[in-house]
């Protein structure tokens, strides 16, 4: 059953704060641990928090393994919109975690079934994901699992919808740009994650958050699945916490 975590923060900043607290503590525990990492907008300051707290001296990443949920497909590490290309501009570039010691699924792989099953593999081998990050889709999607008729359980291709993409063509000079498929981790590998923490932030995120953890749990709203994680720490501001009094 859920066990709910709520922090409310007032600002993106703080979020990154309290969301670095969660990582830092797990980070002490466990100091090969397994970060399951996002992109997008939402998860900016926690990075640079991160970022920050190692060059102070508080944190270490130099034996910390990373799993990212997703890529899109098409796009090489070289891609100025690739998430692994994020990833090195915006954490793995600035601490000292190991190149080899983090992965992104490959968006150029030829043979993607292949490619998706040595993903789940790899984070099997690390011994599973200790720390999951995800943001929230305004459809309700985690990683790239978009609303569909059932939950997909291990790391996918899967189409992108209308809405995703149309939210994501800020990163991109047009829409035609944004690529129509994805790579993701599934929702049974995100769930297999011992602890998960949820960052949302903005008034235009206060409605799905109130679906995701008050709605029906069902794969319309993938992010309902979380609802039957045993331990799920939510960090919103005030903004997105509207959708906590609903
Ligand atoms: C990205 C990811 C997505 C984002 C979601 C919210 O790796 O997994 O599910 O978390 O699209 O994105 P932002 O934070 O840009 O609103």
């Amino acid at each position: 059953m859920l066990h709910l975590n709520i922090v409310n923060v007032e600002t993106p900043e703080e979020m990154g704060k309290a969301a670095a607290d969660v990582f830092e503590a797990v980070i002490h525990a466990k100091p090969a641990c397994v970060m399951g990492l996002a992109t997008g907008s939402t998860p900016l300051p926690l990075y640079r928090e991160l970022i920050a707290r190692e060059k102070a001296g508080l944190i270490d990443f130099s034996r910390v393994r990373s799993a990212n949920l997703d890529e899109y497909k098409g796009l090489g590490p070289d891609h100025p919109q690739s998430y692994r290309r994020f990833m090195q501009e915006n954490l793995f570039d600035h601490i000292s975690i190991k190149p080899e010691n983090t992965i992104v699924p490959d968006g150029l792989a030829t043979d993607i079934p292949a490619m998706c099953e040595a993903y789940e593999r790899k984070i099997e081998d690390w011994g599973g994901v200790d720390i999951q990050l995800l943001g929230i889709g305004h459809d309700g999607h985690i990683g790239f699992n978009e609303p569909c008729d059932y939950f997909p359980v291990m790391t996918h291709e899967v189409q992108l919808t209308a809405m995703t993409r149309e939210a994501n063509k800020r990163f991109f000079s047009s829409i035609d740009e944004v690529p129509t498929s994805a790579i993701t981790m599934g929702i049974g590998t995100v769930m297999a994650a011992k602890r998960i923490v949820m960052i949302i932030t903005g008034a235009d995120k206060a409605e799905i958050l109130h679906k995701v953890f008050f709605g029906p749990v069902t794969p319309e709203v993938p992010g309902s699945i979380l609802q039957f994680h045993p331990d799920v720490t939510l960090i919103c501001d005030a903004a997105a916490a509207a959708g906590l009094h609903k």
